[in-house]
């Protein structure tokens, strides 16, 4: 857990989160050995090392260590409260929240200097938590707190990888999320920048853009411009598109997966539902779509290379059908 070395000697390579779960205190090591100890054993082969040459080498890791690895418990920092370095711990050695919202070098290892300025999760992005953040409205200790255990009327939830973190949050005591949003809200710059979503007039001379207004009001807007759950709108919605990190980050991905995907909600507990259109609409129409959105909702400029991601990301997207120009309109 600690050293990413496995019972029998061997390098364990760093996808597996050591380099995080080295800040872990005795006492939470134990308890994870007692509770893994606990569970019924199971019969299984590891599946084989499928890497390719040299990464397949695990001796290489010792060097890979050498040079990204630093071994070491937690440190609290003295000149802050309790809360506080309980939430460092939480998100530093167990939660490694910067594993995913860090970014990485070729090497794939976090670069310190970089910490929380964004990265990867499965094919979606990590929105940078800190003074980079795109997040309008700005994030705060209420907002997170809210947000870590699902949904926030200011920012929403979370239909990504995030989601499973959220969800993994439902069982954690309250003053654990507490900390956690006490931690984090302090990576943001204090005051709080003045963001506030946007929602501008399209450029009415763009066919894409126009393309992409109608697709909105036949698909997203009985649902995206009902107020928003906090207003007595659409459950899980909030007021305006605007407020999602989706839309004003600067990477396209995580709007082309929920639009590709949708959200399905789990059996037997309320959450949010947005229909797929993976297989209604084509690469094309949510390229429109996207630009769309991005035109209204945010002014840091359209996404580039937005069709090369749809197509993609959209590999079995829906054929165009013919072009035959509908008639009867108002
Ligand atoms: C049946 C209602 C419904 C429809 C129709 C719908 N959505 Fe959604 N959408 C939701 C809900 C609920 C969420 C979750 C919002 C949240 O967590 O705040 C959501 C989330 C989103 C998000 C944020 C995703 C994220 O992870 O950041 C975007 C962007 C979005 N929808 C765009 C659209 C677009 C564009 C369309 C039309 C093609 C559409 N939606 C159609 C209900 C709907
Ligand atoms: C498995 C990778 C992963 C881990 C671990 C992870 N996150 Fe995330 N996080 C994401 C991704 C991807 C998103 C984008 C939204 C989504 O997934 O729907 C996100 C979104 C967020 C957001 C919303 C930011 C914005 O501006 O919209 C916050 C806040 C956040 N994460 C905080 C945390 C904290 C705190 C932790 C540690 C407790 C953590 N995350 C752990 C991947 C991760």
């Amino acid at each position: 857990m600690r050293q990413g070395i496995d019972r029998d000697g061997r390098h364990l390579y760093p996808a597996f989160p050591y380099t995080h779960y080295t800040g872990l205190t005795d006492d939470d090591v134990g308890a994870l050995y007692a509770y893994v100890m606990s569970r019924r054993p199971v019969e299984a082969t590891a599946p084989a090392n499928t890497l390719p040459f040299p990464l397949n080498l695990r001796p290489l890791i010792a060097g890979w260590n050498l040079l990204f690895f630093r071994e070491g418990r937690f440190a609290p920092d003295p000149g802050r409260d309790e809360a506080w370095n309980r939430g460092a711990y939480l998100a530093e050695a167990l939660s490694h929240c910067g594993a995913c919202h860090s970014q990485r070098n070729f090497l794939g290892a976090e670069v310190t200097a970089r910490a929380y300025t964004g990265g990867e999760a499965d094919g979606w992005w990590s929105p940078a938590l800190g003074a980079k953040s795109t997040a309008a409205p700005p994030w705060t200790e209420a907002s997170l707190a809210r947000y870590l255990v699902g949904w926030d009327p200011q920012h929403g939830g979370a239909a990504g990888p995030m989601g499973t973190v959220l969800k993994a949050h439902a069982g954690v005591q309250g003053s654990e999320i507490k900390a956690l949003a006490r931690y984090t809200a302090s990576l943001f710059p204090m005051p709080a920048p003045d963001r506030a979503p946007l929602d501008r007039p399209i450029p009415e001379d763009d066919p894409s853009l126009t393309r992409g207004a109608t697709i909105y009001a036949g698909a997203c807007a009985t649902c995206h411009e009902s107020g928003g759950w906090a207003a007595g709108g659409v459950p899980y919605t909030v007021t305006s598109l605007g407020q999602r990190s989706s839309v004003t980050g600067p990477d396209p991905r995580n709007l082309i997966h929920v639009l590709r995907d949708g959200i399905a909600p789990e059996q037997d507990s309320a959450g949010p539902i947005m229909p797929a259109y993976g297989d209604t609409l084509t690469a094309g129409q949510v390229t429109d779509l996207a630009a769309y959105l991005r035109a209204r909702f945010s002014d840091a400029g359209p996404w580039l290379k937005l069709d090369e991601t749809v197509r993609a990301l959209m590999p079995r997207a829906p054929e165009p059908r013919s072009a035959t120009k509908l008639e009867g309109r108002p």
